[in-house]
């Protein structure tokens, strides 16, 4: 990839895709595509074979899906499982058909087994049961990776690059209440209770999970590292974290005091914790030479500045 390569940064409205936009601009490459979602329907392959005849792209950054919280996992599995097999089929579809020489494509944690061991090694993919409220996502997700690896393995050429990044967070997460992830959720609701005076806070679960985050811009970085060295890849997926998790407690209590928020944490026990750990073991691509370079601190400070601007 160099900068006079046409890139195709497919979701770039959103949290992973604008991150990856701002890298890809600031690193000078030239012929950025993008197209946003009312005018170019990525579920809609006649749209997408029109789009790719016309702009050839030579690289594709995949990075667009349908994504959500437990909720919103939970209320439309169906809408889940269709809207990203459908995207990512039909993007890796129109890719071959037009040569792409390289497209990343982002799997997600939640293919992994539920009950794998710690931390979980790329090869414990499709070695158990995997989570029931994201079932219907997880089966999307995997189906993507397999996909990547089949291609691969047929067309034998390694053009299709499958991350596995851990919970993403950042600049232009979704902070909507019914279906946003833990951090901006997190964020908004110290927010709103700092606002509002409120003396405290009551949070789902027992706060005891351990959990992995990785900002945006560290997994766009990584992506473009990836792209780079698309010849020393395996033929399979990589994970993408930053070795290091913390409880949910331990990350309520940074969130608060970045937000400024003084009252009480209480923690409604009542409310399902989900799996207690989940830790990428990412020592594979890190053993390629890249390394994470933002502390949970420093983005979440970035990470509430951009919440504070926005609304
Ligand atoms: N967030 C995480 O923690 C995480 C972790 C691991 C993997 N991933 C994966 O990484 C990728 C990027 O995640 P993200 O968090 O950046 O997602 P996101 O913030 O929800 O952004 C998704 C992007 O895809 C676009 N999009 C959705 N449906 C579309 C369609 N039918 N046609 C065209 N564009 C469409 C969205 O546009 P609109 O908003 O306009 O619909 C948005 O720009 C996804 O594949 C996700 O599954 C995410």
């Amino acid at each position: 990839m160099d900068k006079a390569s046409k890139i195709y940064v497919a979701g770039h409205t959103g949290l992973l895709g604008s991150a990856l936009l701002k890298l890809l601009k600031l690193e000078g490459y030239l012929k950025i595509v993008t197209r946003n979602h009312a005018e170019l329907d990525l579920t809609r392959q006649e749209m997408v074979e029109a789009f790719f005849k016309t702009e050839q792209p030579e690289y594709v950054f995949l990075c667009a899906g349908l994504t959500g919280g437990i909720i919103a996992n939970k209320t439309y599995p169906a809408t889940f499982l269709h809207a990203n097999i459908a995207i990512q089929d039909n993007v890796f579809e129109a890719s071959l058909k037009y040569n792409v020489r390289n497209l990343v494509f982002y799997g997600s944690s939640c293919a992994y087994p539920k009950n794998c061991s710690q931390p979980i090694k790329e090869e414990y993919l499709l070695t158990g049961e995997i989570e029931q409220t994201s079932e219907a996502y997880a089966i999307a997700k995997i189906a993507g990776i397999i996909a990547c690896r089949s291609s691969n393995r047929q067309y034998k050429a390694n053009r299709f690059i499958a991350l596995i990044p851990n919970t993403m967070y950042g600049p232009n997460d979704n902070f909507d209440t019914n279906s946003s992830h833990v951090i901006p959720a997190l964020i908004r609701k110290f927010h709103e209770a700092k606002v509002k005076k409120e003396n405290n806070v009551i949070l789902w679960g027992s706060g005891n999970p351990r959990r992995e985050f990785i900002y945006s811009e560290d997994v766009a970085d990584a992506s473009v590292f990836a792209m780079k060295n698309a010849e020393r890849l395996q033929n399979t997926h990589y994970n993408i974290g930053t070795g290091i998790d913390c409880t949910i407690k331990e990350l309520a209590k940074i969130i608060a005091e970045i937000v400024g928020f003084e009252g009480k944490i209480e923690w409604d026990i009542t409310k399902p914790d989900g799996a207690s750990r989940k830790l990428l073991d990412s020592s594979g691509f890190l053993n390629l030479g890249w390394k994470p370079s933002t502390a949970l601190i420093e983005g979440l400070r970035h990470t509430y500045k951009y919440f504070m601007n926005q609304y």
